[in-house]
């Protein structure tokens, strides 16, 4: 039996139960938030489909769970530039989430969607008590799934392409290793900068005209879930924390992980050219800094 438990059930969690339903990801899966009359709109939503999972609103069942995803809190508004703007709201919200993972005996693998996500992975490792591979952080998967299309839409290659650093303004959009494009020569750094700032401002139309995004981060987010259940050992890029790796401690950053059935079970380290070292290098001064002031 699998179970999946999702901590906040808004328009993140909300979907990704939704297609974990669909997709039948797994055999349970427990919905909590903190608006009850909310959740039991979700719940009965859900229940409507028909589709033969068990759905519970029982929290205690969470210590048992595979995964929990935690997508509590507040969210980016169009006011609400950078995501590490969230860092103060959403501290209060982390916290009890880390206290119930205490109290629970839970010990599968989180999955951190809440922003700013990589300093909330962080705090969720340093409060729960969990080893640092069962502790990772979405956001990687989407920014690539963008820097793909926007080589695709000027013509130029883009298998290889890869992401480190922030989710947010400090993402490092890795074009070394894309196939044809002569180990990064093809990508002068004004195309790379161009290509790096669309990224950076990919979310924030949708923010404007839909009040979040949910199908992008959904779907990806739900290939991770599958990831780690059908333990498929892929490299995928998420946050994790580092001890060491690429030469930093004390901060979760983007890197790629091969996911399995234990969460992080590898973190791959990658060679870099001059460009993506230096942004890279300035992704994890902004996040070791962000994540020490998540205490
Ligand atoms: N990592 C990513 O790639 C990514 C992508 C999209 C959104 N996000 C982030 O995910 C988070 C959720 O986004 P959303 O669009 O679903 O927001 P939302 O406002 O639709 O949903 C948030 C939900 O959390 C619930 N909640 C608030 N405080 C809670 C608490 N203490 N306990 C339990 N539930 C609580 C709210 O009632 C709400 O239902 C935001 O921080 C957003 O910035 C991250």
């Amino acid at each position: 039996m699998s179970r999946l438990t999702i901590y906040g059930m808004g328009k993140i969690g909300g979907e990704v139960a939704y297609l974990a339903a669909v997709r039948g990801l797994v055999d349970e899966i427990v919905i909590a938030d903190v608006v009850p009359q909310f959740l039991n709109a979700q719940y009965l939503d859900l229940i409507h489909t028909g589709i033969d999972v068990n759905i519970s609103t029982d929290l205690s069942g969470m210590g048992d769970s595979d995964i929990l995803l935690f997508a509590a809190g507040f969210a980016r508004t169009p006011q609400i530039k950078t995501r590490a703007d969230l860092l103060n709201v959403n501290l209060p919200v982390v916290r009890e989430f880390c206290s119930r993972i205490k109290n629970s005996g839970f010990d599968g693998t989180v999955i951190t969607v809440t922003n700013p996500m990589d300093a909330l992975n962080y705090f969720i490792f340093r409060e729960s008590g969990l080893p640092r591979g069962r502790c990772l952080g979405f956001g990687g998967q989407l920014d690539l799934a963008r820097m793909k299309i926007f080589l695709k839409e000027r013509g130029l290659p883009h298998e290889g392409a890869w992401i480190l650093g922030e989710h947010g303004e400090f993402q490092v959009p890795v074009f070394s290793g894309i196939i044809g494009g002569g180990d990064g020569k093809a990508f002068p750094a004004s195309l790379r900068d161009e290509i790096q700032a669309q990224m950076r401002g990919a979310s924030m139309p949708v923010i404007q005209g839909k009040g979040g995004t949910v199908f992008g981060p959904a779907y990806h987010i739900s290939n991770l879930i599958d990831a780690v259940i059908r333990d498929r050992k892929e490299v995928i890029p998420c946050s994790c924390v580092l001890d060491g790796e690429y030469g930093l401690h004390d901060l979760s950053i983007c890197v790629p992980a091969r996911i399995g059935r234990s969460g992080v079970e590898e973190i791959v380290e990658r060679p870099l050219d001059d460009w993506e070292n230096g942004k890279f290098a300035d992704a994890a001064r902004h996040l070791k800094e962000l994540c020490g002031k998540a205490e």
